[in-house]
């Protein structure tokens, strides 16, 4: 390697090691959302008083909903703007032959994280569309449920006893494994944390949020598709 070249590549992994924390960061914030998401619509298998009390908690809670979601938002954006960023950098400051040797040893998800995070991107604005402003199926009005909470209980069954959104579930799922498998272990290790046994240890449970995650949503979707949880 030239000197130049050498310089180069220094000040290009410095400039970047900041973005890749925040990067990191971000991610692990946002995948620990998603567990909690999750294990929070669990509730739908106790019922609907269950899920729409808690779905009500927050709604109560106008000052903390609101905190949430714009810190909710500003993570994602901030997580969003620094990854594209730091694609596109990697693809103008990358050599050739560097390149081609990485992508060898790279996994299929490591390779893929623009296109599953763009996709996914693509799900949630669906997701929130769908679920939260109830704006993409108009059969599916916001009604009140005997306590006078929003039925989130009532969305959810009358979402997933549709074929079709079970597919563009399924689908956001399938998006989801794949990009969660890779960001976690990938996270921790850019902020540090590459010993030989922990890097073993996060190899070895690199798919387990993810499997975590998606087999719980899965679950959700088939219990109300195949009639085991009912209006
Ligand atoms: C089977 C899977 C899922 C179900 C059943 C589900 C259900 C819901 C429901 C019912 C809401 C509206 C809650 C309300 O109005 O109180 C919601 C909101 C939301 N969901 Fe999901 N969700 C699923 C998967 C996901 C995934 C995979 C993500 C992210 C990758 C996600 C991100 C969000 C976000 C950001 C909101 C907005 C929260 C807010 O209102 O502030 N969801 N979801």
């Amino acid at each position: 390697m030239r000197i130049g070249e050498g310089m180069r590549r220094v000040s290009y992994f410095q400039s970047s090691l900041g973005s890749r924390v925040v990067v990191a960061l971000t991610g692990l914030g946002l995948a620990g959302f998603v567990v909690f998401h999750m294990l929070g619509n669990f509730q739908v298998f106790e019922g609907p008083d269950a899920l729409n009390g808690y779905a009500s908690l927050l709604r109560d809670m106008p000052i903390l909903l609101w905190t949430g979601r714009l810190g909710l938002l500003g993570v994602a954006a901030l997580h969003i703007a620094l990854a594209i960023q730091l694609a596109l950098r990697n693809r103008r400051a990358r050599p050739v032959a560097y390149a081609v040797r990485e992508f060898r040893n790279a996994s299929l998800a490591s390779r893929t994280m623009a296109l599953t995070g763009s996709l996914l991107l693509l799900f949630i604005v669906f997701h929130l569309l769908h679920l939260t402003a109830g704006l993409v199926d108009p059969s599916a009005p916001d009604r009140l449920d005997a306590r006078g909470h929003l039925d989130v209980y009532g969305k959810i069954v009358h979402a997933f006893r549709n074929p079709l959104y079970v597919v563009l579930y399924l689908i956001g799922q399938l998006v989801l494994a794949v990009h969660l498998s890779h960001a976690v272990s990938s996270s921790l290790q850019t902020l540090g944390f590459e010993h030989a046994a922990l890097n073993r240890l996060f190899k070895t449970a690199e798919p387990a949020v993810a499997l975590f995650v998606v087999l719980g949503n899965l679950a959700i979707i088939f219990a109300v598709f195949l009639g085991l949880v009912q209006a």
